[in-house]
């Protein structure tokens, strides 16, 4: 079966905790809602792919269990072809706690569960199965998933873009088989030991992953734009302007949006700016997959 593009990554039940401050170390506060909301870095790229109107095969794992089945209902609603995720027995679905205060800014912790439990036999047989134009990863399932899926797409001549994230996910060998990587600040920190500071700081950075051999580089920067390394040439994209009031998932948004326009178009440039929409679309509203933006949002602030 062909896609636009085949999604390999997580599935998440998101425990998001909305406080209106971070309380300090050691600290007990109340806060104003918890919610379960899906999410997964791959769910959510898989989502705004298909919410952007491609094909999309999400490639993943979740536990036999009921976060498993409620998130495999919400993939197919929101149009993502879910018969290559996995349910896996021995693990739990992989579950989040995200915390966003009053700033829409967020820090997360979670388990990987079924997220790491998928196997090289197991990404070598989805793709016996369906091909297309590009592979969309990141680096919340399995070390031997991530790597065996990039292999056969760059064996196949497929379009590579890897999200490095979370930065404490990240492993090098990844980065031979990626024709894009797309870090934020903290995982560009991390790569390359660069504090992505302005667009200087950013353009430093860029160079210095292109320097690890990878064609294609766009340093995300949230609402400071985007630094877009394609061919030898760098282009600043600004953000959109909105006003920021929850930023969960924005950079899976951003990736998610890249592929979209990428394959549209061919050009990078072209694909972050349509990226800094959608992105700042989806963090000008607060909820889950349904607050990722469709084609004909995008569009209208074209
Ligand atoms: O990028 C946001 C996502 O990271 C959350 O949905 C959480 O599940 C983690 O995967």
């Amino acid at each position: 079966m062909k896609y636009d593009v085949i999604l390999l990554g997580s599935i998440n039940m998101d425990v998001v905790v909305d406080v209106p401050k971070y309380p300090e170390y050691g600290d007990t506060v109340f806060c104003n809602s918890i919610k379960m909301i899906p999410g997964g870095k791959g769910a959510n790229q898989a989502v705004t792919v298909g919410r952007l109107g491609k094909q999309v095969a999400m490639v993943g794992a979740v536990g036999q269990d009921s976060a498993g089945d409620q998130l495999i209902k919400n993939l197919e609603k929101q149009h993502v072809d879910t018969e290559h995720v996995l349910r896996i027995e021995q693990e739990g679905t992989g579950t989040f706690v995200a915390t966003i205060d009053q700033t829409g800014e967020n820090t997360m912790m979670g388990t990987k569960g079924a997220n790491d439990a998928i196997t090289t036999a197991d990404i070598e047989k989805v793709f016996s199965d369906i091909e297309a134009e590009i592979l969309l990863v990141q680096m919340e399932t399995s070390r031997e998933s991530i790597l065996a899926a990039m292999k056969i797409a760059k064996e196949r001549g497929m379009f590579v873009i890897l999200d490095p994230a979370p930065a404490d996910g990240i492993f090098e060998e990844a980065f031979s088989y990626a024709d894009l990587v797309l870090p934020n600040n903290q995982e560009t920190e991390r790569i390359t030991g660069v504090k992505v500071i302005d667009q200087a700081t950013a353009l430093q950075a860029a160079g210095k992953i292109h320097e690890l051999g990878i064609p294609n580089v766009i340093v995300k920067m949230g609402a400071d734009g985007s630094l877009v390394y394609q061919e030898g040439e760098t282009t600043f994209v600004e953000a959109l302007q909105v006003n920021a009031v929850d930023t969960i998932g924005a950079g899976d948004c951003f990736a998610g949006a890249v592929a979209c326009e990428f394959l549209n178009t061919n050009d990078l440039v072209a694909a972050a700016k349509f990226a800094s929409i959608a992105s700042g679309i989806k963090v000008s509203r607060t909820g889950g997959h349904d607050s990722i933006p469709t084609l004909e949002e995008v569009k209208a602030r074209q």
